[in-house]
């Protein structure tokens, strides 16, 4: 006879990024061992009937206890973060280890490390962010870092203690490209925003909402169009992160239609917000102040046309919390009054889901299977972590998200578990709401508890990315 189960999720529709079909799930050692009708016993049943059984979340654009610059805190360190993260249906997230100038990429990670160790609720893997790429670090560092796992870098194009020269993009793309790793990249042009910063400061336009202002779409059209023919050059894969608006989206489709490995991915705020959304807020704009920002509604149809159309595999959130009513917050520091000095990002890991959910499936924008590519499978094969993550299949680890497909939510920061005092997403209304989230056949939440225990988590290295293959890097 069969061994028993340690748990059989029975009666649900299961859906992957392929296919949709009912199932009872049995989970075994913290892996998936069977699926179908039948399974027998188990120590414990989780009835799913009207229920959707999802591969958990996985959101590979996170930003948790990053130093931000002087008296200013992120509001979510990895417990609270990734506490939200559960909530919203997630089962790993992909925080950034951000390398400050002056320190070596181990001395970072180990840093980055000590904060999360015994401290998530889900499971995470870092992505590095590169901004000094001394010869240690290309020469050294990196490349033995891409050997432990650590498979995905980004760079920034913007921001004054981050922005690499085309020069240091291309010396990052070429290890990337030597050892099989993607390089993820902002793509905004530094200078331009300067110029039109110092500009609008000198014109007295200083509130919040000229934050949009400082960053058009033409800075950030004609970085992604830069980074692609860097990329080129390099013969190296590339996502360009955080995408807002069509002209940026075209280039990326056009880079595709000529075959390159570009890849691109978008967040919610550029679905669902718009620049105008600043206007009339005064300084309470700076809650919606992110980079690239908000823009229009004919970006948001752009956007959703790279989601439904496959120009974006990924879908994520780019949560990168503050508080706004907080001195080391959002409001900026007295004497510091333009937008300039407040802290670029937004919150929205544990919105991210319901949101693409609710107005992506439920306005049959995309099909049910897309939102699990979009949301779970894509991350999991672009970065490294398919099959073992980002699928409900034989042997996979049994992260698990189970949707109630009809429960109608209004957002609203009362529900939420971030570390954020407000959520930029107040007043939407959502159908489709993730009830349960098991991580490695452990349940974290259920029914709005949390029920796992601190620490669960794990750090997850990761293989090299499989479209290094395709440049013919050795694997
Ligand atoms: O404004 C944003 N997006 N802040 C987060 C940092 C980044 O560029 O991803
Ligand atoms: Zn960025
Ligand atoms: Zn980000």
């Amino acid at each position: 006879m069969a061994a028993k189960f340690d748990t059989i999720i029975r009666g649900g529709t299961v859906a992957t990024a392929s296919e949709t079909f009912a199932a009872d799930v049995g989970i075994r050692a913290g892996r998936i061992a069977a699926l179908g009708d039948d399974l027998g016993a188990a120590d414990d049943v989780i009835d799913a009937r009207g229920k959707l059984v999802l591969p958990g979340g996985i959101d590979s654009h996170v930003h948790f206890a990053q130093p931000s610059g002087p008296g200013i805190v992120m509001a979510d360190d990895f417990e609270s973060g990734t506490c939200a993260a559960a909530f919203g249906g997630n089962t790993l997230v992909m925080p950034f280890c951000m390398q400050e100038r002056g320190t070596g990429l181990r001395q970072s990670l180990k840093d980055y490390h000590a904060k999360a160790e015994g401290r998530c609720h889900i499971d995470v893997s870092f992505h590095l962010v590169i901004s000094d790429p001394t010869p240690q670090v290309l020469g050294q560092e990196l490349p033995a870092l891409v050997g432990e796992g650590y498979t995905s870098f980004k760079v920034f194009m913007t921001y004054a203690d981050l922005a690499l020269t085309d020069f240091q993009m291309l010396e990052v793309f070429s290890v990337a490209r030597e050892t099989g790793a993607l390089v993820m990249v902002h793509a905004e042009n530094d200078d331009a925003i300067r110029f039109l910063t110092e500009k609008l400061e000198r014109a007295g336009q200083t509130a919040p909402k000229f934050h949009a202002t400082s960053r058009p779409i033409a800075v950030e059209r004609e970085a992604t169009h830069r980074a692609i023919s860097l990329a080129e050059i390099a013969d190296v894969p590339v996502m360009i992160v955080h995408v807002s608006n069509g002209e940026a989206m075209e280039q990326i489709r056009w880079a595709q239609s000529r075959g390159l490995k570009v890849f691109g991915e978008t967040c919610p705020q550029y679905l669902v917000l718009t620049a105008k959304d600043l206007d009339g807020l005064n300084m309470e704009g700076a809650k919606l102040v992110c980079s690239p920002p908000p823009r229009d509604e004919a970006s948001q149809k752009a956007c959703w046309l790279g989601l439904e159309t496959g120009v974006f595999q990924t879908f994520s959130s780019d949560h990168c919390p503050f508080r706004y009513d907080d001195p080391q917050g959002k409001l900026t520091p007295k004497g510091r009054t333009s937008f300039r000095w407040v802290p670029n990002g937004i919150p929205g890991v544990e919105t991210r889901l319901p949101i693409l959910f609710s107005e992506g499936v439920g306005r049959g924008r995309i099909t049910l299977n897309q939102f699990v590519a979009l949301s779970s499978t894509n991350h999991a094969r672009m970065y490294g972590l398919l099959p073992r993550k980002g699928a409900i299949a034989i042997g996979s680890d049994a992260d698990i998200a189970i949707w109630d497909p009809e429960r109608e939510v209004t957002i609203s920061q009362d529900l939420l578990h971030h570390g954020s005092d407000y959520t930029p997403y107040e007043g939407i209304a959502v159908k489709g709401w993730p009830v349960t989230t098991m991580v490695r056949g452990r349940v974290v939440t259920r029914d709005g508890e949390l029920v796992g225990k601190l620490g669960h988590g794990e750090h997850v290295a990761r293989d090299k990315s499989p479209f290094a293959a395709a440049v013919g890097v050795p694997q």
